[in-house]
């Protein structure tokens, strides 16, 4: 996964629970890349997956309520940071719309070496928005808390149902949003 998603979680471990914690967890987990990070270059996952269940394993918090934490913390960076003008979008169902086929499209044409997941959209029958999503990487709680983050940038209320997780089995996660006010 590219370097900006790792600085991100190092900027929010050390934000939030301080440098300490996490020199502790580049003891604890040994990364190959030392724990350091640049935005453009490429670093195995499992670096960012053994740290989320060796904070999880300190703190008790369950691994997918860090990811998804870590997700709403991401979004804040990546729409700052976007290679698309996203300032022209000014709800939040366009902005998710465009996710599959205008952002990601964008991301991975500046960078070749992402792996992006693929997102399918649907209407739901009471005005919600439902999105399959699928990756090998099974980020579905990242996909959570970014969405709750896209939602707060746009100032709208929403749930989010999780009726069909790639952890039990699905070909995709089906995440369905609701708007609420
Ligand atoms: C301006 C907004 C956004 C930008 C610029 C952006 C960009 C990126 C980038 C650079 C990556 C890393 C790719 C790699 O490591 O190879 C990524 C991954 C990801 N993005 Fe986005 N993204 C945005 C919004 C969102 C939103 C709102 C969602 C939520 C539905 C989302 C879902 C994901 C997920 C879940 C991943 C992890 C990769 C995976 O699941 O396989 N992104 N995105």
């Amino acid at each position: 996964m590219q370097g900006a998603i790792f600085t991100a979680f190092s900027d929010m471990i050390i934000e939030k629970m301080g440098m300490e914690q996490w020199n502790e967890l580049i003891d604890k987990t040994s990364p190959t890349s030392k724990g350091i990070y640049t935005s453009g270059a490429q670093y195995e996952d499992s670096e960012l997956i053994n740290m989320v269940v060796a904070l999880s394993e300190k703190t008790g918090i369950p691994a997918e309520k860090l990811v998804e934490a870590f997700g709403q913390y991401l979004f804040d960076i990546l729409y700052k940071n976007s290679p698309v003008d996203v300032s022209k979008i000014d709800n939040l169902r366009d902005f998710l719309l465009a996710i599959e086929d205008v952002i990601h499209v964008e991301v991975k044409r500046l960078n070749p070496d992402s792996y992006l997941p693929t997102f399918n959209y649907e209407d739901g029958p009471n005005g919600e928005l439902i999105m399959y999503y699928s990756s090998k990487r099974q980020l579905c709680h990242a996909s959570i808390g970014l969405i709750f983050g896209a939602a707060k940038q746009f100032d709208e209320k929403i749930e989010i149902g999780h009726p069909q997780c790639m952890h039990d089995g699905a070909q995709s996660c089906k995440l369905i949003v609701k708007f609420v006010g």
